[in-house]
């Protein structure tokens, strides 16, 4: 038995699904996943996880619509702007990974403000954005190493993906080397209590064996 994972990871997939699903607009779906993240962030607290790492836009996704893309900057923006208070209040660090140069100004200076305000919490939200887990210039273990964009954190225990999809999409490649996985078919903004704690209960029955023998 594993008890609770220290640093459990998520990839918040299927927002848009979600929202075609109720004849809804694709930013609607991410309205969603962004309240269900508020509740996610409110059980890991409950329960002792202690850091939640969550993707919230890949690398990959500046493809998007122009659109969808500021939409999500935009929805970004305001849940700093909502969850600063309470993030404050819980005590909870928050912090973003990826390529922060890539974001507009305003939500960089944004970012960059409750960082430095909550730097001193122990508990951590991280987020993900304009994140890729491959540099695709350095090859290197050393190299790699040297590039995580916060060399800080323990790898995560627990990497969960929502709406179906077996894939990393490029999160966290170098650190899931012994991550247990944990795959719903829930979408994102469906993601309720009795998930979390599925995710949760199945990782308490693995058996990290990490290469060593059972
Ligand atoms: C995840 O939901 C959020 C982001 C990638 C920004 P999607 O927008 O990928 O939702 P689907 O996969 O189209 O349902
Ligand atoms: C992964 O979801 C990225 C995030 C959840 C932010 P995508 O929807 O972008 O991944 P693919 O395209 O299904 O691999
Ligand atoms: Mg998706």
């Amino acid at each position: 038995m594993n008890g609770v994972p220290r640093h459990l990871a998520v990839i918040m997939d299927g927002n848009g699904r979600w929202a075609l699903a109720r004849g809804k607009p694709r930013l609607a779906g991410h309205r969603a996943g962004a309240e269900t993240l508020e509740r996610v962030l409110a059980w890991c607290g409950e329960v002792g996880v202690e850091i939640l790492t969550v993707y919230a836009f890949s690398t990959e996704n500046w493809r998007r619509p122009k659109d969808e893309v500021e939409g999500l900057m935009r929805l970004l923006g305001l849940f700093l702007r909502n969850r600063r208070a309470k993030l404050l209040e819980d005590r909870v660090r928050f912090r973003v990974i990826g390529r922060r140069d890539d974001l507009p100004p305003a939500l960089r200076r944004r970012i960059a403000a409750l960082e430095a305000e909550t730097a001193a919490f122990t508990r951590q939200l991280v987020v993900a954005l304009s994140y890729g887990g491959l540099p695709a210039e350095e090859r290197t273990d050393a190299a790699f190493a040297r590039c995580l964009y916060a060399p800080d954190l323990p790898d995560p225990d627990l990497i969960v993906r929502t709406s179906g999809e077996f894939r990393l999409s490029n999160f966290l490649l170098w650190q899931c080397a012994y991550s247990e996985l944990f795959v719903t078919d829930v979408l994102w903004p469906d993601f309720d209590r009795a998930a979390f704690d599925r995710a949760l209960a199945s990782y308490a029955r693995r058996d990290r064996r990490m290469g060593g023998h059972a």
